[in-house]
């Protein structure tokens, strides 16, 4: 049999695990030098075969303290190669991802929503798909109107009982059908119509507003609306013009004009002798309460409708509507915002 020296520096060469292991069943196994020399023990003197024995045992027990160190260091070695070789700089800059960016039309409707709340009103909200009744008849708008014409609807039925929505105003009904006065809502929405060019688009955003109470008048509708306005295109001071004009569901009804200057092809609010149009508002009529069940002799109030996409194309200098809604990413990452930037005027944090 080999000397026990060479055996042990056998394992002391061996340079990974599974050679370790081919060694361990040679060196020891069914077949090793070793259990040979154990079987022959029966053919020895029984003084004999004590020696022979316990040296035997001794030479095993050697050659198995060599294989488990040398495991042992095998495992080590093997840990710090993968140590090594999966090592993290830490140090290395941040691989940059692309970040999304908001809409200017979400980025307006949360800077609506926020300078609306400021002053006590809420966000209702109603779905797309609406009935000919609460769209037109529930807001004096009767069969023969010309404003179902002008409205250019897409009905959704042959009986043209079910629709998309042109404006936001049948939210005034279910709101006022689901609760009781007072009512101080602000609805921002999609609306649709059948109308595409440059300003327009079938499918477009409406906001809506409705405050009804004891004792509501124009007056507080006129004060509503400055201090909307002031806030939202940031200036101290506006010019703003009531004209006369008809909508079915409200009486008195007004269109309101702002006064704008151009300057460098951008429109500057507030200052100038120009007037541009930006919202449709009067006292809801009366036949508007009564559909929707409020008490014509308790309440009154007021209610105005405006596009938000013609905002955002007015506060953000966007001039084609359409491009709003082509989904083009590059066109989004331009005109969109960052997710942290804070509206200025969401006053929870900037003031
Ligand atoms: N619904 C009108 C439209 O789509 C806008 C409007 C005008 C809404 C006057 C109102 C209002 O609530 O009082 O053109």
């Amino acid at each position: 049999m080999a000397h026990l020296d060479e055996l042990i520096q056998k394992v002391s060469n061996v340079k990974d695990k599974l050679s370790l292991q081919n060694l361990k069943s040679e060196l020891l196994g069914k077949n090793s030098q070793i259990n040979q020399e154990f079987k022959k023990l029966g053919s020895l003197s029984e003084e004999e075969r004590k020696a022979k024995a316990s040296d035997l045992n001794n030479q095993k027990q050697r050659i198995n303290e060599a294989i488990e160190n040398k495991f042992k260091e095998l495992e080590k070695l093997e840990i710090n190669q993968k140590l090594q070789k999966e090592k993290v700089d830490v140090t290395l800059p941040a691989r940059e991802r692309p970040n999304g960016k908001i809409h200017p039309v979400s980025q307006v409707i949360d800077e609506i929503s926020s300078i609306f709340s400021e002053v006590g009103f809420s966000v209702a909200e109603g779905p797309d798909v609406e009935t000919e009744y609460n769209n037109f008849t529930a807001l004096n708008t009767p069969e023969n109107h010309p404003a179902r014409d002008m409205h250019d609807t897409f009905y959704l039925d042959e009986n043209k009982k079910i629709l998309l929505r042109t404006h936001t105003s049948p939210v005034q009904i279910r709101t006022m059908l689901s609760g009781k006065p007072p009512f101080k809502i602000i609805v921002p929405g999609r609306t649709y119509r059948c109308d595409s060019d440059q300003t327009h688009a079938p499918m477009f955003h409406q906001l809506e507003g409705l405050h009804i109470d004891k004792g509501i008048n124009m007056g507080h509708l006129k004060g509503c609306l400055d201090y909307f306005i002031k806030e939202f295109f940031e200036v101290k001071k506006i010019q703003m013009r009531f004209r006369p004009s008809h909508f079915p569901f409200t009486e008195p009804s007004a269109e309101v004009d702002i006064g704008y200057r151009m300057e460098n092809g951008r429109i500057i609010v507030g200052e100038g002798n120009k007037w541009l149009e930006i919202l449709g508002c009067g006292m809801v009529h009366p036949n508007v309460l009564k559909n929707a069940k409020v008490d014509t002799k308790k309440f009154q109030g007021y209610a105005f409708g405006m596009g938000i996409d013609r905002l955002a194309m007015l506060k953000y200098g966007i001039n084609d509507l359409r491009s709003f809604f082509e989904a083009d990413y590059r066109w989004l990452n331009y005109f969109g915002f960052d997710p942290l930037d804070v509206p200025t005027n969401y006053r929870g944090l900037s003031r």
